[in-house]
């Protein structure tokens, strides 16, 4: 029986090997589970799309059991309707292309003054630090109304979250600490009030419990995702010179690029767990109720069936609806952002240093196999 996690196989921008051999299959974690995973583009649509798929669920990962949970106060990510409904409606508003649109000449400032310091750095230096990070750190925290400086407990309690190598008694200890450190900002928040969406969330009827989920969730959610694609995106096109002097010619040509990169990547991958709430019928197979459902978004996202030649990245291609932000009601909530950023910091790291190149073979490159959402540490560049 096939196993994952799995690392990526010999080509560290591909799926892991052997991930699409069945369209559905039962597949062995680490912690000794059986769990359904799905590998096809329309199998993985039509389990994300129905909520008798249920989110609300914890464990896969870190040897503990998948099973059935009553959600975190505030975590919406865990949540079925209508528990689900009410928080994403009070956050879906404030995310349109509109709203982020708003926010497009303070991410350009944002890029424009990373990429002043980063020029000013001996080399070779680290872009995940110095570049991938701070930038979607740094609108992250713009946009909550969260102090930059206090960006540590954040980052860190980040990578502890979505480590695959740390305990449950260490994930435990990190998300009491970050809770509190959350609590202590709402505090602050109330007696002085700012101009993030945090500080607008203060005049709902959302508790402190739930605030201090959302906090947590659109924190971690909000920076360590489209750093990972920032640093492992620019590495994928310094491999593919002719398709990165393309997306360094135009914004348009950096618009496109975007979706390519990000259904070629495919980042979040089979962390996307599910139970069955009923038997429910899935590619001619009953699932039977209370079984757990794992959807490799990377198999769909590179499925034949959704574009031609998936295996080949072609920056110019039309978008196609591939599924690296999820599918159906969970549908990354932070999609407009992510792509924003994306499309101002890519072509402007390449305008600004033309001769950006690696500084270590590409075997030496650490890249996140040890993580919940790929990528890579360290992206030691030269220019
Ligand atoms: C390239 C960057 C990103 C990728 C690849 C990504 C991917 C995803 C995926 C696959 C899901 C679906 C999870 C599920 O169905 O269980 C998701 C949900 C979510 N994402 Fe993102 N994300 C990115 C950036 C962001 C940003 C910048 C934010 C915050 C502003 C954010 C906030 C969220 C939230 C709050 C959810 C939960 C939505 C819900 O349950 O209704 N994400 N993301």
């Amino acid at each position: 029986m096939r196993a994952i996690p799995t690392e990526r196989g010999t080509c560290p921008f591909d799926p892991p090997a052997g991930m699409a051999d069945e369209p559905l299959g039962k597949v062995r974690l680490a912690n000794g589970d059986h769990v359904w995973l799905v590998a096809r583009h329309d199998l993985v649509r039509q389990v994300l799309a129905d909520t008798r798929f249920s989110s609300e669920i914890e464990g896969g990962f870190l040897g503990s059991p998948l099973r059935a949970v009553e959600p975190d106060a505030g975590m919406f990510i865990q949540m079925d309707p209508p528990r689900h409904t009410r928080l994403r409606r009070l956050m879906t508003g404030r995310f349109t292309v509109q709203r982020m649109n708003k926010l497009r000449p303070r991410v350009e400032q944002i890029v424009t003054d990373t990429l002043d310091a980063l020029e000013r750095r001996p080399r070779p230096a680290d872009l995940v630090e110095h570049f991938a990070l701070p930038i979607p750190s740094l609108v992250i925290c713009e946009l909550l109304g969260v102090p930059y400086a206090e960006r540590e407990e954040f980052q860190e309690a980040g990578a502890r979250l979505l480590s695959l190598t740390s305990t449950v008694e260490e994930q435990e200890a990190t998300l009491m600490r970050f809770a509190g450190y959350l609590a202590g900002l709402i505090d602050r928040k109330r007696a002085e009030p700012g101009e993030g969406l945090l500080d607008d969330l203060l005049d709902t009827d959302l508790s402190d419990d739930e605030l201090i989920g959302i906090s947590v969730l659109m924190l971690v959610a909000g920076h360590e995702t489209t750093a990972n694609m920032l640093s492992l995106g620019t590495l994928l096109l310094l491999r593919h010179p002719g398709q990165l002097a393309l997306v360094r010619q135009s914004p348009d040509a950096a618009r496109t690029a975007v979706d390519e990169l990000l259904r070629y990547l495919s980042i979040v991958d089979v962390g996307m767990f599910r139970r069955a709430s009923a038997d429910m019928e899935l590619g001619g197979q009953v699932i039977p109720e209370g079984d757990f459902v794992t959807c490799s978004l990377a198999a769909a996202n590179r499925d034949p069936a959704l574009v031609d030649r998936p295996d080949e990245l072609d920056v110019t291609r039309p978008k196609s609806p591939h599924v690296a932000f999820g599918f159906g009601p969970h549908q990354c909530l932070g999609q407009n952002l992510a792509r924003m950023e994306m499309e101002i910091a890519y072509p402007a790291l390449f305008r600004r240093l033309p001769e950006l190149r690696l500084a270590v073979p590409l075997a030496e490159v650490p890249f996140k196999n040890d993580m919940a959402i790929y990528g890579v540490h360290r992206l030691e560049v030269e220019w």
